[in-house]
């Protein structure tokens, strides 16, 4: 069954999730009313609910729900609503379960490898797709997934190391500059679905994330190997975006030197700006969590150096003293607010026109 051929995209764009609280049911449903995928972050998207410290499970599920009716309320039937599922989270199995209950097309899924994704309750009613930094990745999750479900993905996000949010590259490796480029790995991984695509006799598409900032990008990606890109960090500074005034004005503040590299309490390093919360932890200072949302499966609240969860509510609220505010590193590029339309028809205009 060829799953991703039921999505409606007349446009090869993935809105990149966005958590916490950046990406919900406004933008993606915005996004998919143009005809691309639009997505909403799994990360506590009920951070806004009164009651979420007390009940932090309750709050997002309902918000999940929420903002899956609302983004395709919006979408008019056009592209589709995806979610973005951390495999890092607690809840990972109810969490993509619900979503489907309540109506999303496709499950968009990294931060570690998705391995059991496709046994979630009602998977087969969905398009998945993992996201990978490499072929080694994408070939584990083929030849098990095949083995005990069956199945193949129906489309690969492949990530690289100009990102925003989690990277799956060591610190060093980005810092360095020696992680491989996004086109690479888009070749890499196209070439390692090759013997999936033959078992399974269907083209599995492959979107490039990572710095992808305009049609040009998109069309380069294509050149090699990709379907499409994901974008996420240009889709902050549009009026759509579910984050504060604050976070979007940041964006469009933010200049190239301003990004820096941050060791998440997740175990993965991150892009973020060098707000005053990133300048006290790189002094060594450590700001022990004051509650606790129990969102990471590896978190040691005694241990860890901040709570990235209270750091990332702050951040989409606006709150530049306390906010953790990822971004990728094509951030300083973004010049204005834009509308979710306005960008899409750019966009679209850019690749028709770099594809000639
Ligand atoms: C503010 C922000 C939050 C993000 N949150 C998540 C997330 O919760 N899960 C995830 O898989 N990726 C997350 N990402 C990564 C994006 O989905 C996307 O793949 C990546 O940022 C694409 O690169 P670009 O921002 O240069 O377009 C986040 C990125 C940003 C900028």
């Amino acid at each position: 069954m060829n799953r991703f051929e039921t999505l409606k995209l007349s446009l090869p764009i993935i809105q990149g999730g966005m958590g916490i609280g950046v990406s919900l049911g406004n933008l993606a449903g915005s996004v998919a009313a143009q005809g691309g995928m639009g997505v909403i972050s799994t990360a506590n998207p009920g951070y806004a609910y009164p009651d979420f410290w007390k009940d932090p499970a309750g709050c997002n599920l309902e918000a999940l729900r929420f903002h899956v009716k609302k983004a395709k309320q919006l979408a008019k039937g056009q592209g589709a609503v995806a979610i973005n599922a951390m495999v890092a989270t607690t809840r990972y199995a109810e969490t993509v379960a619900a979503a489907i209950q309540s109506g999303v097309d496709a499950i968009i899924s990294g931060a570690g490898l998705p391995l059991t994704l496709p046994a979630v309750e009602g998977a087969e009613q969905v398009a998945l797709a993992p996201i990978v930094s490499g072929g080694r990745a994408i070939t584990t999750i083929c030849k098990l997934w095949d083995k005990r479900f069956g199945r193949v993905p129906d489309f690969v996000v492949v990530e690289g190391s100009q990102a925003g949010g989690h990277l799956g590259f060591s610190k060093e490796e980005v810092l360095s500059g020696t992680a491989k480029p996004l086109k690479e790995l888009v070749r890499e991984v196209c070439q390692a679905l090759e013997p999936w695509q033959q078992k399974y006799s269907r083209k599995i598409p492959v979107f490039a994330a990572g710095g992808v900032f305009d049609g040009a990008d998109i069309a380069e990606m294509e050149r090699n190997g990709a379907t499409g890109a994901q974008i996420a960090t240009r889709f902050i500074a549009t009026e759509e975006c579910d984050a504060s005034e604050g976070y979007k004005q940041a964006m469009i503040r933010a200049k190239a030197e301003d990004v820096r590299i941050v060791q998440s309490p997740v175990g993965m390093p991150g892009r973020a700006l060098a707000s005053p919360l990133i300048q006290r932890l790189s002094q060594g200072g450590r700001i022990a969590p004051v509650r606790c949302a129990n969102c990471l499966v590896h978190c040691q609240p005694s241990q860890t150096p901040y709570c990235i969860t209270h750091a990332l509510i702050e951040a989409v609220k606006g709150n530049w003293e306390e906010g953790l505010f990822f971004c990728g590193s094509n951030v300083g590029k973004i010049q204005q607010m834009t509308t979710v339309p306005a960008l899409m028809q750019r966009l679209s205009q850019e690749w028709k026109r770099a594809k000639q």
